[in-house]
């Protein structure tokens, strides 16, 4: 280098875990980016942060979150649900529609975005949903920055009428037309709706019966066809929440025949198989439902091999009551996960389960280039710096107490851990530090990079 640049700082010592590599590198931060990445860039004057013994990772960008606003804010709500994302090392979540009411139109994104945009502590972007009727919205919430469009083929939380196939063909036009990604909930909802009502006929509420009402096909068959309409209609489409062995080969299969699709698995379903339900209940419920041990290996199998694209949480939460309820057919489906990912994965990444070049893969730099978030996903000069500072030998067992969600009920409670989240910084700046999130809520709205209008701050 010639003359020193003015850095506002430099964490030193780190190893840089990449998508592909790692390294003892310095990086150096400048106005909220990272300015440099190479040896030795401490120069006098300029404030040093000493990360020796460290991973130093881009932060998470989890795809996958339902903070809950507007209209079921007892559950969560922006602030404390991205406090929790700050303590997990995520530094941009993407949150979901299927709110009261859900975020179908043009207004109601707008809406949301007044809402939500001085309370998140990380960076977000909001998905619009693709409704029943609503593929007239679909340009009008591009233009507002929707990260993409959420259509959900199967029942879930919230009034999500799930939309015929000819609404769904419409709406993939619309978001093929916005160059914007559809991300999808693959389970068909006549079959869902069947198989709930004859186990409720035959008497059953136990917390099994939600994965019997749910089979492996109902995925396939949803997989199937939302591909095939989507190459069809020529729209990007991502998988959310892949969860079956056979669901994995559909994909592999339609792939060989030249379909393009992203699939996303979720950190519940690497870590939990059905044995749960027999000590967790209901408070495992989660659509698509945690499933037998034979389709969890097939999914690390899928990441050993490259064939998964995304792992997110998912973090579904609700309250300490919903999650204690005995009635299959009364609860609700999901858990809190988006703070205790990457302890989780640094955990299977100790136990040689997948390598922490892994992780940021599958859960910074793809979601980041999949999703078009221009300044988010590397550690390389120019991008934001978001980053995480790692302890990747720190034992630890994992206090549900400790979370920063609105609800603190967590499946993972009690488990070991191997590896920790020491410090996450958003934007270069300090925003948790051992156990405390620190500061004022600064979280910016990303945008894809394709859309037409970037949303003030
Ligand atoms: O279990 C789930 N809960 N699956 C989903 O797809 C949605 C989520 C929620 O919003 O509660
Ligand atoms: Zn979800």
């Amino acid at each position: 280098m010639s003359t020193p640049a003015p850095f506002d700082f430099v964490v030193t010592g780190a190893t840089v875990v990449s998508h592909d590599d790692r390294r003892q590198q310095d990086i150096a931060v400048r106005d909220g980016r990272i300015a440099a990445v190479g040896e030795q860039l401490a120069t006098d004057g300029v404030r040093t942060v000493d990360a020796t013994g460290l991973l130093l990772l881009p932060g998470l960008v989890d795809m996958h979150v339902h903070l809950r606003e507007p209209g079921m804010t007892e559950k969560e709500d922006f602030a404390s649900g991205t406090r929790a994302a700050a303590a997990g090392g995520v530094t941009t979540v993407v949150d979901m529609p299927n709110t009261k009411p859900p975020v179908a139109t043009a207004e109601r994104f707008r809406q949301k975005l007044d809402l939500v945009r001085d309370k998140a502590y990380v960076d977000f972007g909001l998905y619009g949903m693709l409704d029943h009727d609503n593929d007239a919205e679909i340009a009008g919430m591009a233009e507002l920055g929707a990260m993409g469009f959420k259509l959900f083929m199967g029942q879930t939380t919230g009034d999500n009428r799930c939309p015929n196939d000819a609404a769904i063909f419409r709406g993939l036009e619309a978001a093929a037309a916005a160059d914007l990604v559809v991300g999808v909930h693959a389970e068909n909802d006549h079959l869902l709706r069947m198989f709930g009502d004859r186990l409720r006929a035959s008497g059953r509420k136990d917390p099994r019966a939600h994965l019997e009402g749910r089979p492996a096909f109902v995925e396939v068959e949803a997989v199937t066809r939302i591909v095939t309409m989507a190459t069809e209609a020529g729209t990007k489409l991502h998988i959310h929440h892949l969860s079956t062995a056979v669901g994995l080969q559909r994909v592999l299969d339609l792939r060989a025949q030249g379909h393009q699709v992203t699939i996303e698995t979720l950190v519940a379903h690497l870590f939990l198989d059905d044995e749960a339900y027999a000590t967790h209940g209901n408070l495992i419920k989660l659509n698509p439902p945690i499933r037998p041990a034979g389709d969890v290996e097939a999914l690390w199998a899928g990441i050993a091999r490259g064939d998964v694209d995304i792992i997110a949480t998912d973090h579904a939460p609700h309250t300490a009551a919903e999650q204690a309820e005995q009635d299959v057919w009364k609860a609700y489906g999901g858990f809190i996960g988006v703070e205790t990912m990457l302890p989780l994965l640094l955990t299977a990444a100790a136990a040689g389960k997948l390598t922490v070049e892994d992780i940021v893969r599958l859960c910074s730099y793809q979601p980041a280039r999949r999703w078009k978030m221009a300044d988010k996903g590397r550690i390389a000069a120019g991008f934001d710096a978001d980053f995480v500072l790692v302890d990747p030998t720190a034992a630890s067992v994992l206090d549900a107490a400790t979370l920063h969600s609105k609800h603190n009920v967590s499946p993972y409670h009690g488990w070991p851990l191997e590896g920790a989240v020491l410090a996450t910084y958003l934007r270069g700046q300090l925003i948790f530090e051992k156990g405390d999130v620190i500061g004022a809520p600064a979280g910016r709205q990303v945008v894809p990079v394709r859309a037409p209008h970037v949303i003030a701050q």
